[in-house]
């Protein structure tokens, strides 16, 4: 593949680096030479004076100054940098990065294969593998979840066995941390600043918060209205269309009135990332099995 764009660029690096050791040698050899007698005292003089011997450059620092431009044709011709030539070397910083992935993967292959084919409750309980698992966590998980994976709002607290979209089953954290997963809600503006209040008093009473009787009273026929589709009929969530419980009183966005007026007006959209192809499948097995691990009491440790 060119690392350029267009053949123009190729051209144009060619260019300045002939006319600059054009320019270079042109420099030496201009200054190689001395005109007139050497070691013969110069007719100019400064501040009276200051004057000057016509000696040619020091010898030594010439052939440095040769040895310089020797040496930026040898590196040109063996490495790239001489526009789209690639050197007779054939080192690339890509070849080199896929030689570096070649040895971890022979160094760390073997470890992971160890628990490739292990089911996810008996990696859950392999002190290494958690070790690992929590190595991996810290890289990978812990700016979004925290590094005790207890989250933050809008990223779901992972240790609380409280799930989204799912069971918590090994198979439901394996898909999420695989393909990501999208947390969409459609917004309601239709029902307005008061209509949007009714409804997350109501919401309160259901979690068994302090409210207003009066509007949770109007908030539960809007609730029933728009609301139950996803949430229930009794606001115990439906896993299969990732709509959260609101009675149990975990929250991710948070319960406060001002809170979920937002969430019903403006809607949500939350995002968690795939890591599948990212992490390929050993990485993702034993952070499924950290996480559920997490989930069911285990330490972030
Ligand atoms: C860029 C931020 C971000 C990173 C990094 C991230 N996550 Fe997430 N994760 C989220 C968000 C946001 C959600 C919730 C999505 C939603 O609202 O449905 C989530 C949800 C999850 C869930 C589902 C939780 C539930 O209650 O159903 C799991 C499991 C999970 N993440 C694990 C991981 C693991 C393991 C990693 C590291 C490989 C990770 N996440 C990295 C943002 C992130
Ligand atoms: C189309 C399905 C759908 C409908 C209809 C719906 N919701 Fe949601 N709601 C969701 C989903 C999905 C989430 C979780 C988003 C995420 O994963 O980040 C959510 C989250 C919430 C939250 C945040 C909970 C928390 O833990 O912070 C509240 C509050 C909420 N909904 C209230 C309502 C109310 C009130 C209504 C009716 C006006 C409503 N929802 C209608 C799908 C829906």
């Amino acid at each position: 593949m060119a690392d350029f764009v267009s053949p123009f660029w190729d051209l144009y690096v060619k260019v300045l680096i002939a006319l600059s050791f054009a320019f270079c040698i042109w420099i030496i050899a201009a200054n190689s030479k001395i005109s007139g007698r050497v070691g013969e005292l110069q007719p100019h003089s400064w501040d009276e004076n200051l004057q000057e011997w016509n000696n040619p450059l020091p010898r030594w620092w010439v052939y440095l100054f040769w040895a310089t431009l020797i040496f930026a044709i040898l590196y040109l011709m063996i490495y790239p940098g001489f526009g789209a030539f690639k050197g007779f070397a054939g080192w690339s910083s890509v070849g080199q990065w896929e030689r570096e992935m070649q040895q971890a993967e022979a160094k760390y292959g073997p470890l992971f294969a160890k628990y490739r084919n292990m089911d996810v409750k008996a990696v859950a309980a392999d002190k290494d593998a958690m070790a690992m698992g929590g190595r991996l966590f810290q890289t990978y998980c812990m700016q979004c979840h925290g590094a005790d994976a207890r989250g933050a709002k809008g990223f779901p607290n992972l240790t609380d066995n409280d799930w989204l979209g799912g069971d918590g089953s090994p198979e439901y954290i394996r898909s999420v941390i695989q393909a990501g997963r999208m947390g969409v809600m459609t917004p309601f503006p239709h029902l307005g600043q008061e209509g949007a209040k009714d409804v997350a008093h109501f919401v309160r009473a259901l979690a068994g918060l302090q409210h207003d009787a009066a509007r949770a009273q109007r908030g539960r026929a809007i609730f029933a209205e728009n609301c139950v589709a996803c949430h229930g009929p009794d606001g115990k969530g439906m896993t299969a269309v990732g709509a959260p419980n609101l009675t149990d009183n975990i929250w991710l966005y948070g319960s406060s009135e001002q809170q979920i007026v937002q969430n019903v007006l403006n809607g949500i959209q939350n995002r968690m990332p795939a890591f599948g192809e990212f992490l390929g499948a050993d990485k993702v097995h034993i952070l499924t099995a950290y996480v559920w691990n997490l989930s069911r009491g285990g330490s972030s440790r």
